[in-house]
């Protein structure tokens, strides 16, 4: 079967910077408060799912020095689509000229990693080229008036392309799930704003997180010492943290954006993945292991071979 390399990477963020301090000023809270518990210094505000994951997939595309004529699918994980009717991705599918099917996929925080897996899926039957992008207007979905939401969240986008192959490809292994009875944990219903048993939440993303990365890992028959950086989901440092403690792993080898965007549901493994790649800390043949947790609950992690 086909397999399936990484060619291209982006990401689009909205300009407006909203400091905790900023927040400070109109909630009962403070930059001490939000940075000792989640890590999160400051997040970005504007923007649309369309517009930002437009940004990230032009960029994308750009890497992967591609037409968009060239893409067969553009998949885009977002729990935060423009509108309900229709879905973004044509929007994006549209402002590109591409002329592929495209559609939305909601797997909330596991978004992304649920789009790699259906591009997978795609790649192996037939398909050469997907554009893959999280992206996700979150702040239009906060109660700005609650403290305990208000300093979580923040919009972006994030986009990959990936290519079949004639060998195995680079994506290792993967684990993917969810769990129907957990769809009370975060939520947010018609016309709402973002719920969420935070506390709950924790408890469990760890050790889901952990559980699914270690399945990952068995199906590529690698073991954590075989990985050199490790992309988690951007929800809370203390996350990060303890999920790199069980799973056995040294923080400096986990990359962490929170401190400057914030969560980012969709967007979150895909944007901290760019940033990594910017920063120079991903090298040709680098084993990486992206692993993530969001409302469902639905997880999902995979074991990626970093091409060249
Ligand atoms: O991507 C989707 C998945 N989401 C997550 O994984 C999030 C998981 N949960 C978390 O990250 C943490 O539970 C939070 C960051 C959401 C909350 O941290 P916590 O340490 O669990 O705090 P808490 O909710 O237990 O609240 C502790 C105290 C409370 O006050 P009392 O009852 O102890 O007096 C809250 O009212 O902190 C208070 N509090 C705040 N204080 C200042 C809650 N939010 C704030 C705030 N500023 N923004």
């Amino acid at each position: 079967m086909p397999g399936l390399t990484l060619t291209g990477w982006g990401k689009g963020l909205p300009e407006r910077v909203v400091t905790n301090d900023e927040l400070s000023r109109t909630l009962d809270t403070s930059d001490e408060w939000i940075a000792e518990r989640t890590g999160i210094r400051e997040r970005r505000v504007g923007g649309s799912a369309s517009t930002l994951g437009l940004a990230a997939a032009r960029a994308a595309l750009g890497v992967a020095n591609v037409e968009p004529a060239g893409i067969d699918a553009i998949l885009l994980a977002t729990t935060t689509p423009d509108r309900l009717i229709p879905a973004t991705a044509p929007l994006i599918q549209e402002a590109l000229g591409a002329q592929c099917p495209a559609v939305d996929l909601n797997a909330a925080c596991s978004g992304f990693m649920y789009g790699l897996w259906i591009a997978r899926g795609l790649l192996a039957t037939g398909s050469k080229r997907i554009l893959l992008i999280g992206a996700e207007h979150l702040s239009r979905w906060v109660d700005w008036d609650d403290r305990a939401m208000a300093v979580l969240f923040g919009d972006g986008a994030g986009a990959v392309v990936l290519e079949s192959t004639d060998d195995r490809g680079d994506l290792l292994g993967f684990d993917v799930g969810s769990d129907g009875s957990l769809m009370h944990l975060i939520s947010c219903e018609h016309g709402g704003t973002i719920q969420m048993d935070g506390k709950e939440t924790f408890r469990r993303a760890v050790r889901i997180m952990v559980d699914s990365a270690q399945r990952a890992l068995k199906d590529a028959s690698l073991s954590i010492e075989d990985v050199a950086l490790v992309v988690p989901h951007q929800a809370n440092q203390r996350i990060i943290q303890a999920a790199c403690d069980r799973l056995g792993v040294d923080i400096d080898r986990a990359v962490s954006v929170i401190d400057r965007y914030g969560n980012t549901s969709s967007a979150s493994i895909p944007l901290a993945l760019v940033v990594a790649l910017d920063e120079g800390r991903i090298k040709p043949g680098d084993v990486l292991l992206l692993t993530g947790f969001g409302a469902g609950m639905t997880w999902a992690s995979a074991v990626l071979r970093w091409p060249g």
